[in-house]
């Protein structure tokens, strides 16, 4: 701050404020390459990571320990290979891999402990074989099948940092290798993490090294500073020979986690100090980020769509859950409704009905429940609330059975029959007695 002058400082103290008050109780996943594990910094690294936890963030860490397990392997003369970047465990080289994994996250352990940071290491990693692939024989190399996610709460909730080391069991207990990218990729998809980090000892991707889509944002030195999910899709589509690159690795998880919910993943450069405190507390933009436009998968319904979003409701309505809609009534009314969509599947509905007087009715909200709790309904909601407020409306209603509690967290408060417009009291089904809702837009 020294050569900053006063005023500079104040901004920059009042920057960091407003983004430590936006991410309060925010869920950070951070995977860290075992090169930048091995640098001098480290010690500087962690201590920015437990000022993360300290402002109220929950962190989770996975180290990764490519480089120790090659260390380790070549100490003890145990030969190994790699196909297409994963490396073959053998059943003599495990006991040595699961002791250079657990190494490596033993030294995040120590100097965590150094910043009086409360961690420690679990087996919360569900694994399976890896299997016969291209028919190569992985043997112990894994992957990650589940993680066990009530108990790695119950961590988080007393303020305790979780590190995972890259090892995953089976149910018997028997160990797998797995890779820590697609570990932290599959921990901040199930946690639905807000965000997740690539630590790497690499400064981002570069567009002059791969095929980039067109528009994209660059820095003046060529680094594509952001990039949207489906831009990150088109990225993967049009690179196919880079496939075994690290960069062309991190953008395929940083995909599969963004559709999967995580709002935000950060390639970063861990040689550069500070680097994780300048990405989250000032709007600098270090590496490379994929983002989640997140209304980006919500789009109007149109008439092809109706068969679809019937077959979507049908479960539904027999469950009593919706009120029956037939195929021509979805025809007459598709205008309302808009769809979540990706790659080409609808997943998810919802319609706003308005009526006069400055009030529309959000129905029909339905998700396929193979895809519940991935946020799906919750965009919808949000984007039929931001569609109602630039239509200049002033109340949103909903009449429902059974989510009563889900609107009340989306902001609701319950209402009575009063509350429905005059044209809406009428076909009100009294059989049904659904819950009345509402939403005042101010
Ligand atoms: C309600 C519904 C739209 C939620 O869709 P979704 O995409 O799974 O919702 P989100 O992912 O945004 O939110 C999920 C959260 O809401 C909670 N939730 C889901 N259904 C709920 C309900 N009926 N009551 C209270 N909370 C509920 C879940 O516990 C979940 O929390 P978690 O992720 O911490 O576990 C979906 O379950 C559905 O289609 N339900 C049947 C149809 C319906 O009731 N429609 C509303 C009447 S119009």
């Amino acid at each position: 701050m020294a050569d900053l002058t006063v005023q500079e400082q104040v901004e920059l103290i009042r920057e960091v404020f407003s983004y430590a008050n936006r991410f309060q109780n925010s869920t950070f996943v951070i995977q860290l390459d075992y090169a930048i594990l091995a640098q001098e910094s480290l010690p500087d690294l962690v201590k920015d990571l437990v000022l993360l936890r300290q402002t109220g963030i929950q962190i989770i860490l996975v180290p990764g320990a490519r480089g120790r397990i090659d260390e380790v392997l070549t100490r003890y003369g145990i030969p190994w290979e790699l196909h297409k970047g994963v490396r073959i465990a053998t059943p003599e080289a495990i006991p040595f891999i699961k002791m250079a994994a657990f190494d490596t996250a033993n030294t995040l352990l120590t100097h965590l402990t150094a910043n009086s940071a409360n961690a420690v290491i679990g087996n919360w990693v569900k694994a399976r074989a890896h299997g016969v692939r291209d028919g190569i024989d992985f043997q112990e190399s894994g992957i990650v099948e589940r993680i066990k996610i009530d108990q790695l709460r119950a961590v988080l909730d007393q303020g305790i940092i979780p590190v995972f080391p890259c090892i995953g069991w089976s149910a018997g207990g028997r160990p797998y290798n797995v890779s820590s990218r697609q570990l932290a990729a599959t921990l901040a998809a199930e946690l639905h993490a807000d965000k997740l980090f690539f630590i790497t000892d690499a400064p981002g991707l570069f567009a002059n090294e791969f095929t980039v889509p067109e528009g994209i944002d660059l820095t003046t030195e060529g680094r594509v500073s952001r990039m949207t999910v489906n831009e990150a899709r088109e990225f993967i589509d049009s690179n196919p020979g880079h496939s075994a690159e690290t960069m062309y690795e991190l953008i395929e998880l940083a995909y599969a986690s963004s559709i999967h919910g995580v709002e935000r993943v950060h390639i970063l450069d861990g040689r550069i100090n500070g680097v994780m405190l300048k990405e989250i507390f000032s709007n600098l933009g270090m590496g490379t980020m994929v983002h989640a436009n997140i209304y980006q998968s919500v789009r109007a319904m149109r008439p092809e769509d109706v068969p679809d979003v019937y077959r979507l409701m049908r479960p539904l309505v027999d469950q009593g859950i919706l009120v029956q809609r037939s195929e021509d009534h979805l025809s007459e009314t598709f205008g309302d409704y808009v769809v979540y969509e990706t790659d080409g599947t609808i997943h998810g509905c919802a319609a706003l009905h308005q009526y006069g007087g400055g009030v529309a009715e959000i129905a029909g909200v339905a998700v396929d429940t193979r895809y519940s709790h991935l946020g799906i309904g919750h965009k919808l909601i949000s984007f039929l609330i931001n569609k109602s407020k630039r239509l200049g409306l002033s109340r949103i209603i909903v009449l429902t059975t059974a989510t009563v509690d889900w609107f009340r967290a989306l902001g609701f408060h319950e209402g009575t029959r009063a509350d429905l417009p005059a044209d809406r009291r009428s076909p009100y089904d009294e059989g049904r007695r659904s819950r009345v809702l509402v939403l005042d837009l101010g």
